[in-house]
This record gives C-alpha cells, structure tokens and sequence, in this order.
C-alpha cells in the first residue's frame, strides 16, 4: 500500500479497487457522432469521496461507483490474468512517414475511438500531412486504456496527451452501458501480492468482473454491442 498521502489505487484480491489519495472521480462520457463513431470525451457527474475509499470492479454493487460488499455475497472471482509485460514489450509497431503507432491489443476497452477517418491504422501512414496527423493523435490519444500509443519517429518519445491524476468511470452511450474505470496521469496501481502494476499515463481498469484480462478491461462489458 502506498503511503498516507500518495496516490493509490490498490486491486484487492477479490474485492473493490481500494483508492487513497485527493483525486477527482467523475464520469466520463464517449460522445459519439451522428454516425455513432465516437468523437470526443464529455465529462459529467463527479463524486465526492474520502481520502480512502473502495470502487466496485465486480459490477454487481447497488451505489455505484463504489463498493458496497455485495462481491462477496456472489463470490466474485477477481482473480488477475493480465500479462506482466511491460507496454513496450507488448506493443507491436507500424510506422508511419512521421509518426508510428504502438498498439497492445490486449487493452482494448473497446471505446472505438479509433475507427473514424479511416481508422487510426490507416492514418498512421498519412501523418506526413497535417488534417490526417491531428486526427491520427487524437485518435491514438483518446484511447483510454492506452492501447493505442503514437510516438514520434525523430525523437521516438510517446506523444500523450497531458492527463490529471484523476479517475474517469467512463459511459458508453452508444452501447448503453458502463464502461472500465479510466485511471489518468499515472497513479501507481498495486496488487495486494505486492506487484506494481506498469505506471502509465492511460490505463482502463475492468469494472464490470467480466473482463478475462483482470484487472485491465477487454471491452467485456461492451460484448452484446460488438
Ligand atoms: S467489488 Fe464490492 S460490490 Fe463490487
């Protein structure tokens, strides 16, 4: 656990995510377009909370986002399966004349920000032109559990966008459902087992129970959508 003061937020062994530290909680909405692509994100409701508090990831609480014990009447399994890779060891490349995008398949949390314009796979190859490269970064960027990465050939650093330690209980409002938690400007996330999970900027935690890339989200929530 972190020290009293940091920031933190801990994936208990079969229970809630324990959170510590002042940050902002508020909902995150995919706003899509007439099209039903999603286009941007749009914030809504924040919560107010302790300094310590518990956020739900079995899906199953009555006053969400946060816990209220009914993981261990249904015995909720949280049990991790996530590989321990790092990002960079995860991520595949495809470069593109200016940029390149990184991309990790196994964190898609299926927000879909990457399909219009031609998706994000084919704009990489465009970047050499202005229209294209802002929607290439844009895409890449809003990705939330940071599946996406774009990174700059000359300098090879992550071209991110500035995020605020803060937590994002994202809305789908096209599939009509809840989304993963979207932790934001790189809060440490440890496992009771002592495991840090990787520190980054974007990181989409599952909060339905259902994802089989615990503790990250899969999109799982979304399936009947797909
Ligand atoms: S994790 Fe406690 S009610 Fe869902």
């Amino acid at each position: 656990m972190a020290k009293t003061g940091e920031m933190s937020i801990t994936v208990s062994g079969n229970g809630p995510y324990i959170v510590q530290g002042e940050m902002m909680v508020a909902e995150q909405h995919i706003v899509p377009d007439a099209a039903g692509m999603s286009v941007e994100w749009r914030e809504g409701k924040e919560f107010d909370h302790p300094a310590t508090f518990r956020l739900c990831r079995c899906g199953h609480t009555k006053t969400k986002p946060f816990c209220d014990g009914t993981h261990k009447k249904i015995d909720f399994d949280g049990t991790g399966s996530a590989s321990r890779d790092t990002y960079d060891e995860q991520a595949g490349i495809t470069e593109g004349p200016t940029l390149s995008l990184k991309d990790a398949e196994s964190l898609c949390a299926f927000a879909r920000f990457c399909d219009p314009a031609g998706q994000v796979w084919g704009l990489v190859h465009e970047t050499d032109q202005e229209g294209p490269r802002i929607q290439f970064l844009h895409e890449a960027g809003s990705c939330p559990g940071g599946r996406l990465v774009a990174v700059d050939n000359e300098t090879e650093s992550a071209m991110e966008p500035r995020l605020e330690k803060s937590i994002g209980l994202v809305i789908d409002t096209r599939a009509k459902v809840d989304g993963p938690l979207w932790i934001r400007g790189g809060i440490p996330i440890p496992a009771l087992d002592g495991y840090e999970y990787e520190v980054r900027n974007r990181v989409a935690l599952c909060r339905c129970g259902r994802s089989s890339n615990k503790p990250y989200c899969n999109g799982s929530h979304a399936a009947g959508a797909r």
